[in-house]
C-alpha cells in the first residue's frame, strides 16, 4: 500500500521530466535550425550582431560605430532570452546578397567623421573589437595565417594598428564568400518533426523542390581608400568596378578626422559539396584540438583509476566490520562494542537533527533542481538537439528548464525536511525559502552588475523590461511550481530512520586533524575531473570560442556525479569511524568544496588568461558571474554528496540489526 502510494508521484515526476525534456529538445531544435532554400537571385540579407572583444567583456551595438544603416532603419531581429541576457543584440543590416550573383557592391559614405567619432572607432580598434555578422544564422568565419599555421576566426575587426604606428586604419570593405549547396530535394523531406501545426506550415512552406542551401559563409576583411567624392554619385547597393585590396597603407582608410569613409563589400558565391547538416563543422574544427583530447583522455584514465581504487577500499571496508559483526553472537557483540571504536559506536546519535536543517533542505532542494537543469541541457546538447550557433537559445532553454524543475526542487526540499523533522509542519516555509535562496542569490549578483554596466552604456546590461520579464517568470512559474512540489513532498510517504535517536548527544572525541581540512581535501577529487573541461567552458564563454564537445562534456559530468558521491561517502565513513556523528553538513561540503576550487580557478584564470582584460569593470564583472557559477556548482555537487550519503548511512545502520 505505502510503496503505491509512493511510487505514484515518482512516476508523474519522471513523466514530467521527460515532457519537460521533450519540449526543450524539440525547442532547441527550432529556430534557425530549419533549411532556408533560396532560388538563384533571392536576396539574402546579413544580420549584425555585437561587437565583442577578446580584451573586454563589454559588448556594444553594432550601431554605435559610423557604419551604413538599412535604409528602412535599424529593427531588431528576432531575439530570445538568453541572447539579450548574453548582452547579444541582432540587428538587421544594409549588406545584401543574392543568390549566385557575384558582384560588387557600394554600400554608403559616411559624413566627415567628428572628434567624437574618431576616438571611439580608434579607441575600439585598439581593444581588438570584432564585428560579427550572421548569414542565414551561420556567423561570418575568416582565416588568417600566422607562421605557417592557418588560424579560424569568427568576425572581423573593427579596424588594425600596424606594428609602431600611432595611425589606425578601420576596415570598410569586405569580401564575402558564400559556400552553396545544390539542393534537390523531393519536397517532403521530414527535417524537423515539429508538433505545433504552426511549425510545420511555416517548414513547408519555406521548402521549395530545388535551389540552393547556405553552407559556408567566409569573409576576408580590407582597408581601401576610397575617393569619396567618387563614391558619392552611386546610390547604396549599385554595382560598382576595380577594388582591389591594397597592400600599401597610403591607399588604406586611415581613422582621422574630417575623412569620410565609404563602405563597399564584394561577394563570390562558389559551389561546394558540404551538404547542410554538417555546415557547422567547419566551425568546430579547431587547429591543434587533439593535443587537448590526448590529455583529456588521460586525465580521464587517471580519474577512473583513483575512483575504482577509492571504491574497492571501501567496499572492502564496509564489507568485512559487517560480516564480521553478524558473525559474533550476543555476548562477544556486547564485548565488541566496547572494544571497537567505530560508526557502531554513534548509532543513537547518528541521525540528530543537524544544525541549520532548514538551510541544508534548502540548498539540497535548490541543489536537484540545478542538477536536473544541468543533466537535461548536456544531455540534451550532447546528441545534437542544439546547434552550437544559438549560445542564447541554449540559455533560454537553461532558464526555463530551470523554472519547470521547480517543482523537483520543492519535493526534494520538503521531503528532506519531513525526514530530518519527523513531520511536515513549516513546508510553507521551506518550499518559500526553496523558490527564492539561489535565485535571490543570483538576482542580486545580477542587479549589481546590471547597475555597473548601465553606468557604462554597454549592450551586455540586461534591459530593464527583461529585467521584470525574469522577475514575472520567477514568480508566476518557479514560485507556485516549487510549492506544488513543497505540497507533493509533504504526501510523499516517509522516510524512516532504522535507528532511535537518544536523548543525550553522544561527546565527541577531540581528532588530530580539523575536519573542515579533510573536506577541503575531498573537494581536490572531484576538482580533478572538472578542471581540464572549467578551461574549455571558460574559453566559450568569455573569448567566444566555440565549445563543441558536448558529448564530452556529459562524459565529464557522469564522471562528476560519480566522484561527488564516492569521496562524500567516504568521507561521512571516515567521520563516523572517529566517532564524529555530524555527517549532514560535512558529507555536503565534502563534495560542495569542489566550488572553493573553482572559484580559486576563475580567478587564476582572469590573471592569466584573461590578462588583457581591460578594467576593473570587465574584471568585477567576470567575478560576479564566476560566483553566480561557483554557487552552482556548490550546490549542485553538495547535493549529490548528501544525498548519496544520506542512502549510505541509512543503509549501513539498517543492515546492522542492534537493538
Ligand atoms: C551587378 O553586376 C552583376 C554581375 O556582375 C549583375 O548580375 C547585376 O545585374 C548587376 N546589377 C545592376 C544593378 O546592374
Ligand atoms: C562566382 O565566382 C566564383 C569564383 O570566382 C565562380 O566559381 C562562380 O562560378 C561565379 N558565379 C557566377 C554565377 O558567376
Amino acid at each position: 500500500m505505502a510503496s503505491s502510494s509512493s511510487r505514484k508521484p515518482s512516476i508523474c515526476r519522471v513523466l514530467l521530466v521527460f515532457l519537460v525534456l521533450a519540449y526543450h529538445c524539440d525547442a532547441f531544435y527550432l529556430p534557425g535550425s530549419y533549411m532556408n532554400v533560396y532560388s538563384s537571385e533571392d536576396p539574402i540579407f546579413a544580420k549584425v550582431n555585437s561587437l565583442t572583444s577578446i580584451e573586454t567583456e563589454l559588448p556594444f551595438n553594432y550601431y554605435s560605430l559610423p557604419y551604413c544603416k538599412p535604409p528602412g532603419g535599424v529593427k531588431k531581429s528576432a531575439e530570445n532570452l538568453g541572447e539579450l541576457l548574453m548582452g547579444d543584440q541582432i540587428d538587421n543590416s544594409p549588406y545584401r546578397f543574392r543568390m549566385n550573383v557575384n558582384e560588387t557592391v557600394y554600400l554608403c559614405t559616411t559624413e566627415p567623421l567628428n572628434e567624437d567619432q574618431v576616438k571611439l572607432l580608434k579607441h575600439r580598434t585598439r581593444d581588438l573589437y570584432q564585428v560579427n555578422m550572421i548569414l542565414d544564422n551561420l556567423p561570418a568565419m575568416r582565416f588568417t595565417e600566422q607562421n605557417g599555421v592557418k588560424i579560424q576566426w569568427t568576425g572581423f575587426p573593427v579596424g588594425y594598428t600596424p606594428s609602431n604606428s600611432e595611425d589606425d586604419y578601420i576596415i570598410n570593405h569586405l569580401k564575402f564568400t558564400v559556400l552553396v549547396h545544390e539542393y534537390e530535394g523531393s519536397g517532403v523531406e521530414i527535417i524537423g518533426t515539429g508538433e505545433e501545426g504552426m511549425g510545420v506550415i511555416t517548414q513547408t512552406e519555406r521548402k521549395k523542390s530545388s535551389g540552393f542551401e547556405i553552407v559556408g559563409f567566409q569573409v576576408q576583411p580590407c582597408s581601401i581608400k576610397h575617393d569619396p567624392e567618387v563614391m558619392k554619385k552611386y546610390q547604396m547597393l549599385e554595382n560598382i568596378t576595380g577594388v582591389d585590396c591594397p597592400k600599401e597603407l597610403d591607399k588604406s582608410q586611415i581613422i582621422r578626422e574630417k575623412e569620410q569613409v565609404s563602405f563597399t563589400y564584394e561577394v563570390q558565391f562558389i559551389k561546394s559539396d558540404i551538404r547542410w547538416p554538417s555546415r557547422w563543422d567547419a566551425y568546430l574544427r579547431m587547429e591543434g584540438s587533439k593535443v587537448h583530447w590526448f590529455s583529456i583522455l588521460n586525465s580521464l584514465m587517471v580519474i577512473f583509476f583513483l575512483a575504482g581504487i577509492v571504491f574497492v577500499i571501501f567496499l572492502r571496508t564496509v564489507r568485512r566490520d559487517l560480516t564480521r559483526y553478524e558473525e559474533l553472537d550476543k555476548e562477544s557483540q556486547a564485548q565488541m562494542n566496547e572494544e571497537l571504536s567505530g560508526w557502531k559506536l554513534v548509532v543513537g546519535d547518528v541521525f540528530r537533527e543537524p544544525d541549520c536543517s532548514k538551510l541544508l533542505c534548502v540548498m539540497v532542494g535548490d541543489g536537484v533542481q540545478i542538477l536536473g537543469m544541468a543533466v537535461v541541457t548536456v544531455v540534451c546538447t550532447a546528441f545534437g538537439f542544439m546547434s552550437p550557433a544559438s549560445r542564447g537559445m541554449l540559455l533560454t532553454g537553461m532558464i526555463i528548464l530551470y523554472l519547470f524543475l521547480g517543482i523537483i526542487a520543492g519535493y526534494v526540499g520538503v521531503r528532506a525536511w519531513r525526514t530530518i523533522k519527523g513531520t511536515s509542519e513549516g513546508w510553507r516555509s521551506v518550499s518559500w525559502s526553496v523558490a527564492c535562496f539561489f535565485p535571490g542569490i543570483v538576482f542580486v549578483i545580477l542587479t549589481i552588475l546590471n547597475f555597473i554596466l548601465w553606468s557604462s552604456k554597454s549592450t551586455g546590461a540586461i534591459p530593464i523590461s527583461l529585467y521584470f520579464e525574469l522577475l514575472a517568470l520567477w514568480f508566476c512559474i518557479s514560485v507556485p511550481l516549487t510549492l506544488l512540489g513543497g505540497f507533493f513532498g509533504t504526501r510523499a510517504e516517509e522516510i524512516q530512520f532504522p535507528v532511535r535517536t537518544n536523548q543525550i548527544p553522544r561527546e565527541i572525541p577531540a581528532r588530530k586533524y580539523p575536519s573542515w581540512l579533510l573536506i577541503l581535501g575531498a573537494g581536490t577529487l572531484p576538482f580533478g575531473t572538472l578542471f581540464i573541461e572549467l578551461f574549455f567552458i571558460l574559453s566559450s564563454i568569455w573569448l567566444g570560442r566555440f565549445y563543441y564537445v558536448f558529448g564530452f562534456l556529459l562524459i565529464v559530468l557522469s564522471l562528476l556525479v560519480i566522484v561527488c558521491a564516492e569521496v562524500s561517502v567516504v568521507l561521512t565513513y571516515m567521520h563516523l569511524c572517529v566517532e564524529d556523528w555530524r555527517w549532514w553538513w560535512k558529507a555536503f561540503f565534502a563534495s560542495g568544496s569542489v566550488a572553493l576550487y573553482v572559484f580559486l580557478y576563475s580567478i587564476h584564470y582572469l590573471v592569466f588568461e584573461l590578462q588583457s582584460l581591460s578594467g576593473p569593470i570587465s574584471a568585477i564583472l567576470y567575478l560576479g558571474y564566476s560566483l553566480i557559477m561557483a554557487t552552482a556548482i556548490m550546490l549542485s555537487t553538495g547535493t549529490i554528496g548528501f544525498l548519496m550519503s544520506f542512502y549510505f548511512v541509512h543503509y549501513l545502520f539498517s543492515s546492522v540489526k542492534i537493538d
